[in-house]
């Protein structure tokens, strides 16, 4: 097989928080790749179970040879345990091995570990460098990227975290090759949700080339990848800690978090939940004439084709859909706030009338 080609590079620009998105095949096996990075003693890498056991063995190559002690501690593996537990298995890790505040954290996994090991090193010793290895799609176009870290609280998801950024993110394609299908259209939705709001030509993009995403092409893959990091970089580039515009990225959040909620952790996956959130909130824009109903449908055409799901479970019912959105990180004075559409790739935030909300509810539960 030919070698691969220099992978592709996006910048975060943040100042001296700034970092690297490397993207392409075989980035993780590639020496190059860690130039440049911190060589302290010790690194520890957080991963879980199923991703040490595939991926595991080429982070270790590679760090091996960079650091006197690579220690490892695999989470649990599920959103339901996105939580204190883990996070105090990578501290006892930590303070077992008596780890200095130089010690290099790597986080080998999708979004889960991505952000409770991000966490994890945004709190010990009240800091210590991390990278980012995303091995779910999902984890490449978005979770990774931006400095989000968190864990989940009963009452709210990723409502205990804070803003720490990566010193480098390493989005090696091949390791998409072992997602199983669930997981590829669950980072799906998050790549759809880039054209919306904010790039209308990409969304057209990602229209056409659904079909060569979901056979997992590595020409399309770099695409969605690469212009997915871009789009999120300029919007965090301007509006690192969420003061604004970044809330554009929860587009189909609002809605997401309340049935990933409702249903309890693991039972949606995440992007599954934003697929059908996207849905929901297209419509809510629809009612509030900021988009024509066919959007409604283009949307809801785009998410079954990528495999999601577009009903929200009746389940739920819509007096415990409504509280649950109350308790998203954008309400402000228990008035919540949507990420709506108003017109292909422009994206606006506003407080909706409840009896609105409800009829968005009854017209996408199902
Ligand atoms: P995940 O981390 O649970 O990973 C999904 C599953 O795929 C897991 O079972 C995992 O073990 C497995 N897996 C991972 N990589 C694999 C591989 N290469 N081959 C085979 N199996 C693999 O889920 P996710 O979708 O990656 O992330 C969802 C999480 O990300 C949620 O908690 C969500 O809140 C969070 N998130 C955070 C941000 C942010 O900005 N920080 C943005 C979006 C989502
Ligand atoms: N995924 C939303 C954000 O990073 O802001």
């Amino acid at each position: 097989m030919p070698p691969n080609g220099p992978p592709d590079r996006v910048a975060i620009d943040l100042g001296d928080r700034g970092y690297d998105i490397l993207i392409g095949p075989g980035v993780l096996g590639d020496p190059a790749s860690y130039d440049g990075l911190p060589r302290p003693q010790s690194a520890l890498v957080v991963s879980n179970p199923t991703v040490s056991a595939l991926h595991g063995a080429r982070l270790r190559a590679m760090l091996e040879p960079r650091h006197a002690r690579v220690l490892q501690v695999d989470l649990p593996d599920g959103e339901a345990y996105k939580d204190w537990s883990s996070l105090n298995l990578i501290f006892d890790a930590l303070l077992a091995h008596e780890c200095d505040r130089r010690t290099l954290v790597y986080a080998l996994g999708g979004g889960v570990v991505g952000d409770v090991a991000g966490f994890a090193a945004a709190c010990y010793m009240r800091g210590v460098p991390f990278v980012q290895v995303p091995t779910t799609l999902l984890a490449q176009v978005d979770s990774s990227v931006g400095g989000k870290t968190a864990i989940n609280h009963p009452r709210g998801k990723n409502m205990i975290g804070a803003f720490y950024q990566p010193l480098r993110v390493l989005a090696d394609l091949d390791v998409l090759d072992t997602l199983p299908d669930r997981e590829l259209s669950a980072g799906l939705a998050e790549v759809i949700k880039y054209g919306p709001i904010a790039d209308a030509a990409f969304l057209d993009w990602v229209e056409a080339h659904l079909d060569a995403l979901l056979a997992r092409g590595k020409p399309a893959l770099a695409h969605a990848v690469r212009r997915s990091c871009e789009i999120k970089a300029w919007v965090v580039g301007q509006d690192e800690r969420e003061s604004g515009l970044r809330a554009i990225l929860n587009y189909g959040h609002t809605f997401g978090h309340a049935i990933e909620a409702g249903l309890g952790y693991g039972q949606w996956l995440h992007g599954e939940a934003v697929g059908c959130g996207m849905v929901m909130a297209a419509d809510l824009s629809a009612r509030l004439g900021l988009v024509p109903a066919a959007f409604v449908e283009r949307m809801r055409r785009l998410v079954v084709r990528a495999r999601l799901p577009v009903a929200a479970p009746a389940a739920i019912g819509a007096d415990r859909f409504v509280d649950l959105m109350r308790v998203d990180k954008k309400a402000e004075g228990g008035q919540t706030r949507f990420v709506l559409i108003e017109g292909v790739g422009h994206a606006v935030q506003r407080v909706v009338p409840e009896a609105l909300v409800r009829e968005t509810i009854a017209a996408c539960s199902g």
